[in-house]
C-alpha cells in the first residue's frame, strides 16, 4: 500500500519550507508514503524536490493532473500537458535532485487532440520516472463523465514502468475490474474513500484473494469514532480554522447514516470546536474522550 501526501506547491516550498514542510509531515506507520509537488519552473521544482527528498519521504510524485483554474493559470498541474518541452524540463530536473524515486500522476490529456496521457508516459520513462499514475479524464472536463479506462491500458501497453490507474473505482469489485481491463500494476482511490476509509482495506484484502463482494459495513458508533480521530488530527496539523476546514469530512463520514442531511445542516451552522464535537457525538452517538 502506498500513501500520498496531498499537492505542495513547490514555490512555497522554496519561498518558506518551515511552514510548507507541515504539509508533509508523516508518520513511520504510514511508509511508505509519496509526497506530491506542483509546479511550472523546473529551477523551483528541482529545489522543492530536494527539500522534500531530504525530508524522509520514499517517493516525490509531480502533479501533472490538477485542472483547478487557479493552479491552471499558473502553467502547473494538467497544463504541463500542453507543453511537453517544459514538462520534459521539470522532470529531468527532479528527477536530478529528488535523491528518491519520481513518479508522475496525469490525466488523459489537457484536452482531446492535445498532447496525450500515452505520449507523456512515454516521456516520462525517458526521462528517468519511476511510476506513472493515470486519471483517464481530460483536464477540461474536470470531474465530469466517467474515465476511459482503455487510455490505462494504451499506456500500459507503451511503457514498461508500473502503471498506477485512477478514475471511479468505489468497490474493491471496481478495483479487480480495472486491473483485468486494463492490466495496471495498481489502483489509485480518491473520492470513494472520503468518509470511507475502510475501502483501502476491503480493495486490499479483495487483492489478496478476498471476497471483492466482502465490504467493511462499521456501525454508527465505530464511523464516528474515527470521524473524531481524523478531526483530532486536523485541529493539531492544519493552521486556521479546523471546524471550517472538517465541516466537509463529516458530512462525507455521515454519507448513507439515516438522518445525515440534518446532521450536515448541523455541522454547517456549528462555529466553535465545543459545538462540532456535541454534534457528532450527538449524530453518532459515540463519547469525545479522547
Ligand atoms: C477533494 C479532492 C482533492 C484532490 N487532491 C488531489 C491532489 O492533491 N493531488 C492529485 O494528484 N489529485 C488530487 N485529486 C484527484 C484525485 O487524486 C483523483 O485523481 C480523482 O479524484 C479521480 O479519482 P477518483 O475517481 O477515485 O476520485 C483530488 C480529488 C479530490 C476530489
Amino acid at each position: 500500500d502506498l500513501v500520498c501526501t496531498e499537492m505542495v506547491s513547490s514555490e512555497a516550498l522554496v519561498r518558506n519550507s518551515r511552514k510548507t514542510e507541515r504539509l508533509l509531515r508523516f508518520d513511520d506507520f504510514q511508509r511508505p508514503i509519496s509526497a506530491q509537488i506542483f509546479g511550472a519552473k523546473p529551477e523551483v521544482m528541482a529545489d522543492a524536490a530536494a527539500i522534500v527528498g531530504s525530508s524522509g519521504v520514499d517517493l516525490i510524485d509531480i502533479n501533472v493532473g490538477c485542472s483547478v483554474p487557479k493552479i491552471l493559470k499558473s502553467g502547473s498541474g494538467v497544463a504541463l500537458m500542453r507543453d511537453p518541452d517544459l514538462l520534459s524540463q521539470i522532470m529531468r530536473r527532479v528527477v536530478e535532485s529528488a535523491g528518491v524515486p519520481v513518479t508522475v500522476k496525469m490525466r488523459a490529456g489537457y484536452e482531446k487532440n492535445s498532447c496525450d496521457c500515452v505520449f507523456v508516459a512515454k516521456l516520462a520513462e525517458e526521462f528517468g520516472v519511476s511510476a506513472v499514475t493515470v486519471h483517464p479524464r481530460y483536464g477540461v472536463d474536470r470531474f465530469r463523465g466517467k474515465s476511459d479506462w482503455s487510455l490505462i491500458r494504451s499506456v500500459k501497453e507503451t511503457v514498461a514502468v508500473p502503471v498506477i490507474g485512477n478514475g471511479d473505482i468505489d468497490s474493491p469489485a471496481a478495483a479487480l475490474r480495472m486491473i483485468d481491463e486494463t492490466g495496471c500494476d495498481a489502483v489509485m482511490v480518491g473520492r470513494a474513500a472520503l468518509g470511507n476509509p475502510w475501502l483501502f482495506g476491503d480493495i486490499s484484502a479483495a487483492l489478496n484473494g478476498g471476497s471483492p463482494a466482502e465490504t467493511t459495513r462499521p456501525d454508527r458508533q465505530e464511523i464516528g469514532k474515527v470521524l473524531l480521530w481524523h478531526y483530532r488530527m486536523t485541529v493539531h496539523e492544519s493552521q486556521g480554522d479546523p471546524v471550517r476546514r472538517f465541516r466537509k469530512f463529516a458530512a462525507w463520514y455521515s454519507r448513507g447514516l439515516p438522518g445525515s442531511m440534518g446532521f450536515r445542516n448541523w455541522i454547517n451552522a456549528v462555529r466553535t470546536d465545543a459545538a462540532f464535537r456535541a454534534a457528532v457525538v450527538d449524530f453518532f452517538r459515540v463519547s469525545d474522550a479522547e
